[in-house]
């Protein structure tokens, strides 16, 4: 069976991608440098006596020679590069911090890969690409015009990503992601850093008395209800199309891009009033103002992974919201 390098296989998607590849039978190495997670879940996948799971602490900005040891071991088939930071908010603070890690770590992942001659790289991009797009949902051909650090440090990857994998030297696939909630079963739930945290994290925390109320930024947005609309995915369903675009190297040359969404928009009141009545929980909801680097709507338009992955996602809202909260649930 394949064997495949998890990048941030600590975090909230890598770690679920992990359990998920270990129960299809890929043997899977993990790396992390625990910037944004603990080893919750990491000790999780170890104890569940998977024989094909290994990991390894490596901070992919500073361990180099640790990285080359990895691929010097293992004959790796595909690299899954979830690592980096991924706050807008955080990135608007700080920059730099999101420029060194997000490029470095990919850069370094590359060079790596080119000199062992390790081609295939599926990479985690964003809907943050898209920034400000009059045109919804928004396709794979809009223009990208990122209105955060962040999503300019997931264009940037892109680029360089295409431009490697244009000469014939690497072949990627990037999933721009949209907007992950819930939880996969079973698996230990992450802990990021407070200015990492995005709505879902902070409905949690509400609910759980971490906070005594949770903040909306802006209700004065075009949109159905003036607040923020975005494409809310299931974890699982973005899970799954990580393994058919896996399926889909074997026909790939060069780089493509595929938005993995549900192709519905749904404004963060919407969800919230979900979250409340299927979990038939009430928490006290804030107005504030609108915040640098949101956009008021965001959606995809998924035809493309529809047609060539041959993936679409199958949860709902409701789903979603049970889901979130079920690992909290006494
Ligand atoms: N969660 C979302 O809403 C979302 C949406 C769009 C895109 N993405 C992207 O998907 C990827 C995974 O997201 P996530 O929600 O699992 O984030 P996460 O923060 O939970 O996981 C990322 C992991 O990468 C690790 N990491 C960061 N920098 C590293 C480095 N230099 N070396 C080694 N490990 C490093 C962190 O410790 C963390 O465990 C990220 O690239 C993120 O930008 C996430």
């Amino acid at each position: 069976m394949s064997r495949i390098l998890v990048t941030g296989a600590a975090g909230y998607i890598g770690s679920a991608f992990c359990k998920e590849g270990l129960e299809r039978g890929f043997n899977i190495i993990g790396i992390d440098n625990f910037s944004n997670s603990s080893d919750q879940s990491i000790n999780f996948l170890m104890e569940s006596k998977q024989h094909n799971f290994t990991f390894s602490e490596v901070d992919l900005c500073k361990d180099l020679e640790s990285l080359r040891e990895i691929f010097v071991n293992n004959d790796i088939n595909y690299v899954v590069h979830f690592a980096g930071f991924k706050s807008v908010i955080e990135s608007q603070m700080h920059p730099k911090m999101y420029w060194d890690n997000n490029l470095e770590s990919t850069k370094n992942l590359t060079r790596i890969m080119l000199e062992y001659g390790v081609k295939n790289i599926l990479f985690s991009s964003s809907a943050s690409v898209y920034g400000k797009s009059n045109n919804q949902p928004v396709s794979e051909a809009c223009k990208l015009k990122p209105m955060s650090v962040y999503g300019a440090t997931k264009e940037a990857n892109e680029k360089f990503l295409e431009d490697l994998s244009t000469k014939g030297n690497l072949k990627t696939i990037s999933l721009r992601y949209f907007n992950p909630v819930g939880n996969i079963q079973m698996m230990p739930v992450n802990s990021p850093r407070q200015d990492s945290k995005n709505l879902m994290d902070n409905i949690i925390d509400v609910c759980i008395g971490e906070t005594k109320e949770l903040n909306i930024f802006g209700d004065d947005y075009k949109t159905s209800d003036g607040t923020a609309e975005r494409d809310f995915i299931h974890i699982q369903d973005l899970i799954d199309a990580h393994f058919e675009s896996l399926k889909y190297f074997e026909q790939l040359n060069g780089y493509e891009v595929f938005n993995i969404g549900t192709g519905n928009s749904v404004s963060v009141k919407n969800i919230i009033k979900t979250f409340k009545e299927v979990n038939s929980i009430e928490f006290v909801v804030k107005i504030s103002d609108r915040r640098e680097g949101d956009v008021p709507i965001c959606y995809a338009d998924n035809s493309k992974a529809k047609n060539i992955l041959k993936w679409e996602a199958k949860k709902d809202l409701r789903e979603m919201c049970l889901d979130a909260w079920r690992p909290y649930k006494k």
